[in-house]
């Protein structure tokens, strides 16, 4: 009896994800083969059977007949993006892992797409083993999404854990300064176990999870909208990051006992008709609607999706590394490469409508805690609240961390909780506090509400 056909893959890249995937379709009961191979380094030591379909040029693989469904795993915004809408351009289906090409250029692939009827799959591009992106696209389809949050960035949540744990394990210790985690100890580690990239910049200033946004928030609310106009805070910017004190305020028993969690999300929510997007560190309550999401810790990612009819769905799963990647990338190649044998293509790509124009962020209103650090300074905290009282934020309490003091300035952590207040005064009061003499580190913990 002869072989069943498979569907034609041509591999753009062959690094971490690239070799996974080249070697879940080695086994022959899968529906698709691998039969081109285009990577940068075209004469870097490869296995035979690789060294055997690999060619010098990503144009070669599209080019090649035998392609009839391009894997992009290049990781290369520009080039990829390229790759893409000539792929598509030739008719040829796409399935990509490539979350910044995508969220950059969205409109002109889905258009190439929808000219040459041809598939495009990115599952991989956000939640990785996650199925997100499908979920995102089956409430679309056939229910309105009302808001979404997710933790959309492994690297970030697995230093957050960290940092906590240690805090926790060592809360009474009268060393807890120097028994804390910092943040660069906490990536270090995250490094060293292949959790973050050799150059981590866009997984702690939070561009992974903003790119990641716009894609989930172009399905949920049928936009295209520029990742360039999110706003967005990392757990690690310029001139603030997330401090280990942070974790001993929220979990010691003497402040706030663990009452929330701190995660990196990202948070969509419909207002007036229009998305209003945010990325930033949040608080999550530890019981209420979002414990599930509060509960998501080390590499793993999280969402929770409020649809008008569906109500509340909690997805959680591996977001990165290879093998979860891969069964994301082969659950669209497989999709696609049924219809391929089928003869009838595969599905169709999301419309290119340009959608709502996004809300203006800065009338979202949040509670939280503003945290800034301090000199020992007389009539330092009387000037913070009259910049507070200046831009109409009320104030509930302030709290300093006194077992947090550093250098010998006598720097120390303080805590000040208000009520809820418009995004766009709580920044302006960050800035005013970073114009304050010694004054560093302003950062704002929203509590996440959705
Ligand atoms: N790693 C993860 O856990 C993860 C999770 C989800 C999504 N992703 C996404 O998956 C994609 C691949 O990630 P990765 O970790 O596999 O990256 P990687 O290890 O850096 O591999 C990239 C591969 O692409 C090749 N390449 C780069 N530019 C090329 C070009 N212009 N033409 C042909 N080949 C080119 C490289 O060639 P050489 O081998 O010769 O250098 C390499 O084989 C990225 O978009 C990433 O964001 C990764």
């Amino acid at each position: 009896m002869a072989a069943k056909r498979r569907a034609g893959i041509g591999m753009l890249g062959y690094g971490n994800i690239g070799r996974e995937v080249f070697a879940y379709y080695r086994d022959p009961r899968t529906n698709a083969r691998v039969v081109r191979i285009a990577r940068r380094r075209y004469n870097r030591p490869a296995p035979a059977a690789v060294k055997k379909l690999l060619v010098r040029r990503a144009q070669q693989v599209i080019d090649d007949p035998a392609t009839e469904i391009v894997v992009e795993l290049t990781g290369n915004a520009e080039q990829g993006a390229a790759y893409m809408l000539a792929s598509l351009e030739r008719g040829k289906h796409v399935v990509t892992a490539n979350k910044e090409a995508l969220a950059t250029r969205w409109r002109e692939i889905m258009a190439a797409a929808n000219r040459s009827g041809a598939s495009i799959g990115f599952g991989a591009t956000a939640g990785g083993g996650m199925p997100v992106v499908r979920a995102m696209q089956r409430h679309a389809s056939t229910d309105e999404v009302e808001s979404f949050a997710g933790i959309l960035n492994g690297t970030c949540n697995f230093i957050l854990t960290k940092m906590k744990q240690y805090v926790v394990r060592h809360m009474d210790d009268p060393q807890i300064q120097r028994r804390s985690l910092p943040l660069e100890d906490a990536l270090s580690q995250a490094q060293k176990l292949g959790y973050a990239e050799p150059d981590p910049t866009n997984d702690i200033n939070g561009f992974d999870t903003k790119y990641k946004l716009a894609i989930l928030s172009n399905l949920a609310f049928g936009a295209a909208l520029d990742p360039a106009a999110i706003y967005c805070e990392g757990i690690w910017d310029d001139d603030r990051r997330i401090l280990a004190s942070d974790f001993y305020f929220l979990h010691h028993p003497r402040y706030l006992d663990g009452k929330y969690e701190l995660r990196l999300v990202g948070v969509a929510e419909r207002r007036g008709g229009r998305p209003a997007l945010r990325v930033h560190p949040a608080l999550i309550a530890a019981s209420g609607p979002l414990a599930d999401l509060a509960g998501v810790t080390e590499n793993y990612n999280g969402s929770v999706i409020n649809g008008r009819r569906l109500g509340t769905q909690f997805i959680k799963g591996l977001g990165a590394g290879p093998k979860p990647t891969t069964i994301s990338i082969a659950s669209d190649v497989r999709e696609i490469a049924a219809g391929v044998l089928r003869g009838d293509g595969g599905p169709p790509a999301p419309p290119t409508t340009r959608g709502p124009a996004p809300a203006d962020v800065r009338k979202v209103r949040t509670k939280g805690y503003i945290r800034s650090v301090s000199p020992d300074i007389k009539g330092i905290y009387a000037k913070k609240l009259e910049i507070l009282a200046r831009h109409k934020v009320n104030v509930q309490s302030v709290v300093n961390v006194k077992e947090f003091l550093y250098g010998r300035d006598r720097f120390m952590p303080d805590y000040i909780e208000i009520d809820p207040a418009p995004d766009g005064a709580v920044r302006d009061v960050l800035k005013a506090f970073g114009r304050l003499r010694g004054v560093r580190d302003a950062m704002y913990f929203r509590v996440l509400e959705l």
